[in-house]
């Protein structure tokens, strides 16, 4: 029982040090390693597990974190529902540093990662994964969005509901053209993390939402120098502890799996994979 949790979080590691009865597991998958150990434990009678996502020690960035390890891991520990905190820029003006956005798409312009566990990759036991296209018109699951915004109104910020997470590759910041391009369509924010994260969740059949905390105002939306990162870890250092709050109430806002009402769980839609989810 300790060995599993329900609900997992991948994110910094200024979260994990919260839980109680805090364990440290090391999981291999199909995949090769995730970024580091998962530390399961419990809040408000909820198992989570935590992971890290650059490593503990930050080692990883966004560009070569194994993405499918780290999915496959949590779901092999038993969890169903992700929350992901992340860092983003802001891409309009109104989305000044400090606001928390629950972002409801999503926009993929990373160019090297693997996306897929349904690409026809033989695994090492034998097996061979079904090409198999999942829908993904709504990248986030809108129960665990609901429940975000509700932590977050609880905690008296009040959440941005729905826009667009530009994920870029990384691990540079935009160009001011770059950015200007991405704010002229409407999107709201840009990270480098919440792709492929949110369609290997859904692979998985798991549900996934983001809580993206703004730490800049990224170049195309500012007349300034642009963004570096000594202001990035300025301002999640900040607002890490509110951040941190929210999340801890938004996983016991969560519903019990058995209870979700979301089609995440069968986002297969019953085809066979050809591979075994763990
Ligand atoms: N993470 C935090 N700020 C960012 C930005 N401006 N662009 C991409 N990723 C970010």
């Amino acid at each position: 029982m300790s060995e599993q949790a329900e609900i997992g979080v991948i994110g910094g590691s200024g979260f994990y040090s919260f839980l109680d009865n805090v364990t440290e597991i090391t999981v291999e998958t199909p995949y090769g390693s995730p970024s580091d150990s998962l530390f399961l434990g419990e809040t408000g009678g909820r198992r989570v597990a935590f992971l890290p996502r650059h490593g503990r020690a930050h080692h990883l960035p966004p560009n070569r974190i194994n993405y499918r390890a780290n999915m496959w891991a949590l779901r092999s520990v038993g969890v169903r529902q992700i929350i992901a905190p992340c860092a983003v820029g802001g891409l309009q003006p109104q989305y000044g540093p400090g606001t928390l956005v629950v972002p409801d798409q999503l926009v993929d312009r990373t160019k090297s990662r693997q996306q897929s566990f349904f690409d026809g990759e033989p695994l090492a036991d034998g097996s061979i994964p079904q090409v198999i296209h999942v829908a993904f018109a709504d990248p986030y699951c809108d129960a665990g969005r609901q429940a975000a915004l509700r932590a977050a109104r609880g905690k008296g910020w009040e959440a941005v509901d729905g826009g667009t997470l530009c994920v870029i590759e990384g691990p540079r910041f935009s160009t001011r053209a770059e950015s200007r391009w991405h704010a002229a369509q409407g999107w709201a924010v840009v990270g480098m993390t919440g792709h492929p994260e949110a369609i290997l969740a859904r692979e998985l059949e798991l549900c996934y939402s983001s809580l993206a905390l703004v730490t800049d105002l990224d170049a195309g939306a500012e007349a300034g120098d642009g963004v570096s990162h000594e202001e990035v870890l300025r301002v999640f250092g900040e607002n890490i502890g509110r951040l941190r709050e929210v999340l801890f109430d938004a996983v016991r806002e969560l519903p019990a799996v058995d209870a979700r009402k979301c089609e995440c769980g069968s986002a297969l839609g019953g085809l066979q994979p050809g591979i075994t989810l763990p």
